[in-house]
């Protein structure tokens, strides 16, 4: 694992518990509705996996639709709450930058604001490993950032209210992760803004010009290689 990668991760067991709170709450419902129909409607099958799932809202959201969830974090506090909030949930430990499920057994992947925290570095790597876990034609949807400031990374020093946790965030702008997707073999790459009258007006994203977008792409159905 890269040193920040490990840094963050050695940060989210830190915050873990208050992130998730006494109990599920979702700060923008409408939004996060939103976004998981988006993939719902792009999704053919029914195996998806949530990558970075933090307290599992959204693989529990998923998994009441009738999907076959595994909810999946590399942080241990986060895969606890989740067995401790929705017990009939599959979930694991997992770092998303080094996928170890099974080759081709998920019909798409999903992840809401963690991509963003790897290290661009590891990004590659990571895209290549999930493309590996999709069948062909399987669906890869991500919730990104980027900055109209031309910011590519930052870090917030006490994250999540504790002065000890350091932050790294991952900015995209749509064609380098459209290149980065392609260059992993990835194909049908389309972008869908994400708005939220919640976090358009938060301090620290407005200060930065951040906006958030979900992407989508595809593993071919034929593989060229
Ligand atoms: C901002 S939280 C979002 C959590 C959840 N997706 C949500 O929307 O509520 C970011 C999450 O990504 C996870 N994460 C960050 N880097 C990761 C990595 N390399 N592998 C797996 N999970 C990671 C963190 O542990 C955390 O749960």
């Amino acid at each position: 694992m890269s040193d920040r990668n490990a840094e963050n991760l050695a940060g989210w067991e830190r915050v873990a518990r208050s992130y998730a709170g006494a109990e599920a709450v979702e700060e923008d419902a409408a939004m996060r509705q939103r976004v998981r129909d988006r993939f719902c409607e792009r999704l053919h099958g029914d195996r998806v996996l949530e990558v970075g799932c933090g307290p599992g809202t959204d693989a529990a959201a998923f998994a009441a639709r009738g999907l076959r969830v595994t909810a999946s974090d590399y942080a241990e506090d986060f895969v606890r709450v989740v067995r401790e909030r929705y017990p009939q949930l599959d979930v694991r430990q997992m770092d998303m930058s080094r996928p170890d499920l099974p080759a081709q057994s998920f019909d798409g992947i999903y992840g809401f604001a963690c991509f963003i925290h790897l290290p661009r570095t590891l990004s590659g790597r990571a895209l290549s490993g999930l493309g590996e876990l999709l069948v062909p034609g399987g669906l890869l949807g991500l919730v990104l950032v980027e900055s109209e400031k031309g910011i590519r990374e930052y870090t917030i020093e006490g994250w999540g209210g504790d002065p000890a946790v350091s932050m790294l965030f991952t900015c995209y702008t749509q064609p380098e992760i459209e290149q980065r997707l392609l260059a992993v073999g990835f194909a049908e790459v389309c972008f869908q803004p994400v708005r939220s009258p919640v976090y358009d007006e938060m301090p620290r994203l407005l200060e930065r010009g951040i906006r958030a977008y979900q992407v989508f792409a595809r593993r071919p159905l034929l593989s060229s290689g």
